[in-house]
């Protein structure tokens, strides 16, 4: 399975939980998913199980429910579908609407890719050769001149994308100029706001105004805001179906496209001539394309899956799930953020065209290259990431688990886990520290044991390190 891009996700993990999970419950039939994140455990499961999944993030919500909500009438109409049929129309419609405005820009975004060899919205190397041409991204009149000198031609690309880009501000109207002039509309608080109030206003116009070679390059935001919209366009029979399918694979393609490093967290700065070019070539990939192939995966993943009835995945707190009766579910499975980074910051660009509501952002003036998030209230801050809460939330975890009946495994992480680091802080040794975080689960279970698995995890720029991810499993809740 092909997954976002995101941290803590559980790939290389799905065999041994799967194994933790029959342990727990060795005649259990339902799951509950508690911190679905890129849906990974929740789709290994879901072939033995009845699965739910939860995640207090609504893209999590999104994508879990394109691989996990399914029967026979379903697949059905995935079997069948014909992305051009049902999205085209539509996607051109409000592509054209944005080339208008944004038709120079692109020009010039256009010529800075082709001077660095890069294809101009270049098809994904996943991209299955009856998808080929499809959604084709339409040519913009009048061609633009960059420098000939490569140096030159980076420090144009810089002063171009991060001085010249206007993004839409909060407290006043960006004033655009030379080959952003015609897009002065865009970026009109008195339009966006308006936005705000009915986002289903045509065209779609939020990732061209919010994140313009920010999170994503100039063509790229418009094919996220046209599918977006053809998204909503949908009609007539299997609609939601379609509708669940489309999105879960336009947030897969927007994650790993991202002009970031592997997030939405600070955009790159654009210093060094070969960070220019990394962009460059993230930003030379068409967003269409990408999701055309994202679709072909997913659909490819479900196929396989013989899906239990009743399956869904909720949005919330994971402390909703337990306020809702929870009679047929056997085991819950736990994967909490384990550092003090809270989720709802790194991925804000994936949960915003979730949403898609134009969200009231946390900008300055003439800042318009950093993060641009929504404002905090707008941001879930999770217990687990907060040194302070962190061990009462996971302890509250665990009794809520126990009260439910269900068995309980608990992933987290030793070396880099939030709690470790406070019992370190606390002078525990690694032995202590972690029979104190069994007690947790023994305070409400009677059988509980832990599972170690060393593994190898790449950093965010620092070398490859060692780290050694628990697996808690707890039966028999007192
Ligand atoms: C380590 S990730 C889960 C990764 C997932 N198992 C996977 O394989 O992709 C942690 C998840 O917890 C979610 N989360 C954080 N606080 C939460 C809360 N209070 N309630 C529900 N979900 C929460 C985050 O949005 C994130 O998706």
């Amino acid at each position: 399975m092909r997954t976002i891009w995101y941290m803590g996700v559980k790939t290389r993990l799905t065999d041994a939980i799967s194994a933790a999970v029959a342990e727990a419950a060795p005649r259990g039939e339902g799951v509950l998913d508690l911190m679905s994140g890129s849906a990974a455990v929740s789709t290994s499961l879901a072939g033995r199980y009845k699965v739910w999944a939860n995640d207090v993030q609504a893209y999590a919500q999104a994508i879990a429910r394109a691989y996990l909500e399914h029967d026979e009438r379903s697949k059905a109409v995935l079997a069948r579908l014909d992305p051009e049929a049902d999205l085209g129309a539509a996607y051109r419609e409000n592509q054209a609407a944005l080339l208008e405005l944004l038709g120079p820009a692109v020009a010039l975004e256009d010529a800075h890719l082709r001077a660095a060899g890069l294809a101009v919205a270049g098809r994904d190397s996943g991209e299955h050769p009856d998808d080929a041409g499809l959604f084709d991204q339409a040519e913009v009149e009048g061609r633009r001149r960059v420098p000939g000198d490569a140096r030159d031609r980076a420090s144009a690309y810089r002063d171009f994308a991060l001085q010249r880009t206007p993004a839409f501000l909060e407290e006043r109207d960006a004033k655009p100029s030379g080959v952003f002039r015609r897009a002065a509309p865009l970026f009109e608080r008195e339009r966006v706001l308006a936005r705000r109030a009915d986002p289903s206003q045509a065209p779609y116009h939020l990732a061209a105004s919010y994140y313009p070679n920010v999170y994503l390059g100039l063509r790229q935001a418009i094919a996220v805001d046209s599918l977006r919209y053809a998204i909503d366009q949908l009609r007539g029979r299997g609609r939601a179906v379609k509708r669940a399918h489309y999105l879960a694979a336009l947030l897969h393609a927007t994650s790993v496209t991202t002009s970031a490093t592997s997030h939405f967290c600070q955009p790159r700065g654009l210093v060094r001539d070969s960070e220019v070019q990394a962009v460059l070539r993230r930003r030379s990939v068409s967003i269409p394309s990408r999701m055309l192939a994202f679709s072909r995966a997913i659909r490819a993943t479900v196929s396989e899956i013989e899906h239990r009835p009743g399956n869904a995945a909720h949005c919330g707190d994971w402390r909703e799930r337990f306020a809702q009766g929870l009679e047929e579910i056997d085991v819950v499975y736990a994967d909490p953020p384990y550092t003090s980074d809270n989720y709802s910051r790194f991925y804000h660009a994936l949960e915003v065209l979730t949403r898609y509501d134009y969200p009231e952002l946390q900008v300055k003036a003439g800042k318009t290259t950093k993060g641009r998030y929504p404002v905090i209230g707008r941001r879930h801050r999770s217990p687990f990431c907060n040194r302070r809460r962190v061990e009462r939330e996971l302890a509250d975890l665990c009794a809520a688990s126990a009260k439910a009946g269900a068995g309980l495994v608990l992933s987290y992480a030793q070396e880099n886990g939030l709690l470790f680091k406070v019992y370190r802080d606390q002078g525990l040794t690694p032995r202590r520290a972690r029979e104190r975080f069994l007690d947790l689960a023994r305070a409400v279970y009677r059988d509980v044991r832990l599972e170690t698995q060393a593994l190898m995890h790449s950093g965010q720029g620092d070398s490859n390190h060692e780290v050694t991810e628990l697996l808690l499993i707890a039966r028999d809740p007192k």
